[in-house]
């Protein structure tokens, strides 16, 4: 049989299994294997070339290539539609059959999104200050004046005369209130360093979350009820919490809240200090004269603030009893977290 009268018979042959894939009668693979693979019949055609006359030898030729690709390009057309049902037959078996999932979430940051939803739920915005401040934004605006001696609980990173890595996030709430007007509720979370010494309880840097309510007329019990409200969303309904009084410069007056955590392992003994009680945050009404620093001259002005240590909290719900743990970015530690 002539070559010519074969292209004739494959096309027809073409068009009919074409039709049977059209109707999904037949796969996209067989069709595929039946003309276009290496062993197809228009590879096969290609071999007949050889006996063709030199003078035809180009225009069959390119009559074999047109041939295929108009194979190709119709395949490919029905294939986009069938794609999506083709694609569970295409799967490649040799592919590892999981993918590991490398990351996970910081214990820090897990639990710093946890606490900013139980806030924003009741209405507080979330906002970020600078880790490295003035000492006017990190002190003095917090009635914390030089010589002061609540100086002396944070040792302080200098970084000249004026600049410094942040003590605290309570700075946040001066940058805050300086550009902006009561009512305020806001919710800072972030770094703060200390010149510590570094240990298994302590480090150069750790995690607060600072809070702060301003409006007219706010109440202590306003702060009691939003911090109680808190710690039931957050360690559970049955959980028991405790105010004592403390003393704080920019706060008057001022408290710690204790979330009682029990004593069932040596961690809880050891981070609780053996009494299952844990300080988790200090708090207090906003003194007058931070309302001053930041030209806050409306006499009807109130508002409490509170502090969270983010990493105590941490340490407690996931009994970590090393805070180095927590910064030094071990995938064998860190993968133990999820949500
Ligand atoms: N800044 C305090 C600290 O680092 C924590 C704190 C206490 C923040 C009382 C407050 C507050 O906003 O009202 O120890």
């Amino acid at each position: 049989m002539n070559i010519q009268n074969k292209i004739e018979e494959l096309r027809i042959l073409f068009d009919s299994d074409y039709q049977l894939f059209k109707n999904k009668k037949v796969d996209y693979d067989s069709i595929y294997n039946k003309f276009l693979s290496r062993k197809g019949l228009i590879n096969n055609l290609y071999s007949f070339l050889p006996d063709v006359k030199a003078e035809e030898k180009s225009k069959i030729g390119k009559e074999i290539n047109d041939f295929k690709n108009l194979i190709i390009s119709s395949l490919d057309k029905s294939n986009i539609s069938n794609r999506v049902q083709s694609s569970k037959e295409n799967i490649d078996f040799s592919l590892p059959n999981t993918y590991e999932k490398y990351g996970s979430i910081h214990p820090i940051t897990l639990i710093i999104n946890k606490i900013n939803k139980i806030f924003s739920n009741i209405g507080f915005s979330i906002i970020y200050g600078p880790e490295v401040d003035t000492d006017y934004f990190n002190f003095e605006a917090l009635n914390i004046p030089q010589h002061h001696p609540a100086r002396d609980m944070q040792d302080t990173f200098y970084i000249d005369n004026n600049l410094l890595l942040r003590t605290h996030t309570s700075g946040s709430q001066i940058h805050f209130m300086k550009k902006h007007k009561p009512p305020i509720r806001i919710l800072s979370p972030g770094r703060v360093y200390r010149n510590e010494d570094i240990s298994v309880r302590s480090y150069c840097l750790f995690h607060q979350i600072e809070g702060l309510y301003v409006d007219n007329n706010v109440t202590f019990s306003e702060l009691k009820g939003t911090l109680e409200y808190f710690a039931k969303e957050f360690f559970g309904k049955d959980v028991k919490t405790r105010f004592r009084p403390s003393y704080f410069p920019f706060t008057e007056p001022s408290a710690e809240m204790d979330v009682y955590w029990g004593l069932n392992s040596e961690s809880d003994y050891r981070i609780t200090k053996g009494t299952g009680w844990l300080e988790i945050l200090g708090c207090g009404m906003v003194d007058p004269e931070v309302f001053k620093s930041v030209d806050y001259n409306n006499e009807n002005v109130r508002g409490y603030a509170f502090g969270l240590g983010i990493e105590r909290i941490a340490m407690l719900k996931y009994g970590i009893d090393d805070i180095r743990l927590l910064y030094e970015g071990d995938v064998r530690f860190l993968r133990q977290f999820k949500k």
